[in-house]
């Protein structure tokens, strides 16, 4: 597989306006669209949480499930400190371990993580969670994300993936076309961030093992939430 290319995105001067950049562009709707599925993981014990940025859905996630750890993983040390902050606001720090890690590397470690259970035995989530940030990633990277959390998890762990989409037809087709354009000059703008389109992420989570099981689409197909299985 292909190595990363170029320096990873920089996230830390969006950290504090983050949360008011996104209610005044889309406002409830991707906050519906990252809780869509967190009934699903009712069950979970260990939860791994990629590029949550500050931190709103880890600390929900945590508030609402009070026998769930979670392990959280940024680039951002701006975004890790909010989404610190956000945790302990919810008295869940105790439950959270964070990592900074640029995550398009190989090989992904969850740093000195073990199992809270067991610190013998290694940190096996459960449950994986992703929100927007899979489209920071070119295809590829995907992939090697995928393989990597495939290698991590056991199968029957669950995978919620919000991402960005572009509807195959209808009259949201265009409008999302230009929209996802606009949002990756702006980010690119703002962060460095060097993928200018979305990645195929469907594709690559399959060739890992994972199934969709259950997809909503949300804005007429502009936003998805789905939950994948490792099977
Ligand atoms: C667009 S924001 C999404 C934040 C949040 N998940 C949400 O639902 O809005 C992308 C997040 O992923 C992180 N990120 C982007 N590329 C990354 C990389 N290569 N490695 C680690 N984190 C990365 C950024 O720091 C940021 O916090």
């Amino acid at each position: 597989m292909t190595a990363p290319v170029g320096t990873a995105p920089n996230f830390n001067r969006l950290a504090a306006p983050y949360r008011w950049m996104e209610y005044l562009s889309f406002g409830p709707a991707l906050e519906r669209c990252r809780f869509h599925f967190l009934s699903r993981l009712d069950h979970c014990r260990y939860g791994l949480v990629l590029g949550d940025g500050d931190g709103r859905f880890t600390a929900r996630l945590l508030a609402t499930h009070p026998d769930l750890r979670v392990h959280a993983i940024d680039g951002s040390p701006a975004m890790l400190t909010a989404l610190r902050r956000r945790v302990a606001a919810v008295a869940a720090a105790h439950r959270l371990t964070t990592q900074l890690a640029d995550l398009r590397l190989p090989d992904l470690h969850l740093g000195n993580t073990t199992s809270p259970s067991d610190p013998s035995l290694p940190f096996t989530p459960d449950c994986i969670a992703t929100h927007f940030f899979l489209d920071c990633l070119t295809t590829p990277e995907v992939a090697r994300l995928a393989h990597s959390l495939s290698a991590l998890a056991a199968p029957g762990c669950l995978w919620i993936v919000s991402e960005f989409a572009i509807p195959a037809r209808g009259w949201m087709r265009p409008l999302a076309a230009a929209l996802v354009a606009a949002l990756y000059r702006a980010f690119g703008w703002l962060t460095g961030l060097q993928p200018q389109q979305l990645p195929d992420h469907p594709s690559a989570l399959a060739a890992s093992g994972w199934q969709c099981i259950q997809r909503h689409r949300h804005l007429g197909g502009l936003l998805v939430s789905e939950l994948w299985l490792l099977r």
